[in-house]
């Protein structure tokens, strides 16, 4: 295993995370929450955020979507490769991403989703790299921003490594 640079440590992590789960309890007051998990990087994201709103009705969805990658240059192209199980029609949901780069996984989502016709449909991303936008995307709940750099850890991996880190890290080049 490459050395990881620790860039958000775990203590620092699960407070952001605990901080955005108040706002959304704040927000949703008592509402069933629908958070769509999108797999496989916003696993241990989900579930923390799931395990901080335990005193609300929060139901769980999963969608999985891949870009064609070329090299690192992403090429735009995406696929949904699992669909959600049960109905958004009428619902509150929440979109919960792992991180957001060019931006082009989230506009296709949220375009997608919106034709289900949820009651309400809001974005939640971990972390953001804004220098690296391509297509404009209006998050709702923003964990951190992060410099251009490609970070592993809490559910993101480098070739399916380091998901399982407890932190946000970088790796040495
Ligand atoms: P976007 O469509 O370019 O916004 O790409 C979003 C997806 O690319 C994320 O959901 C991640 O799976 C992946 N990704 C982008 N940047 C990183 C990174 O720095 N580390 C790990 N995965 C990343
Ligand atoms: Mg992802």
């Amino acid at each position: 295993m490459k050395n990881v640079n620790v860039l958000i440590d775990e203590k620092k992590l699960q407070a952001r995370v605990k901080e955005i789960a108040d706002e959304i309890r704040k927000e949703y007051n008592g509402k069933t929450i629908t958070l769509i998990c999108i797999l496989k990087g916003s696993t241990f994201f989900t579930a923390d955020l799931a395990r901080y709103l335990y005193d609300q009705d929060v139901r769980l969805e999963f969608i999985r979507v891949s870009s064609y990658n070329e090299g690192t240059v992403s090429s735009g192209e995406i696929k949904m490769k699992l669909d959600l199980k049960d109905s958004l029609q009428g619902k509150d949901a929440i979109v919960v991403e792992d991180i957001i780069d060019t931006g082009r996984t989230l506009s296709y989502l949220i375009e997608y989703l919106k034709l289900k016709n949820p009651n309400s449909l809001k974005l939640c991303a971990l972390l953001t790299k804004p220098s690296r936008r391509v297509c404009k995307v209006d998050a709702d709940y923003i964990g951190f921003e992060v410099p251009d750099k490609f970070v592993v850890g809490y559910g993101l991996d480098c070739n399916e490594q380091y998901r399982n880190l407890p932190y946000i890290g970088y790796l040495e080049d």
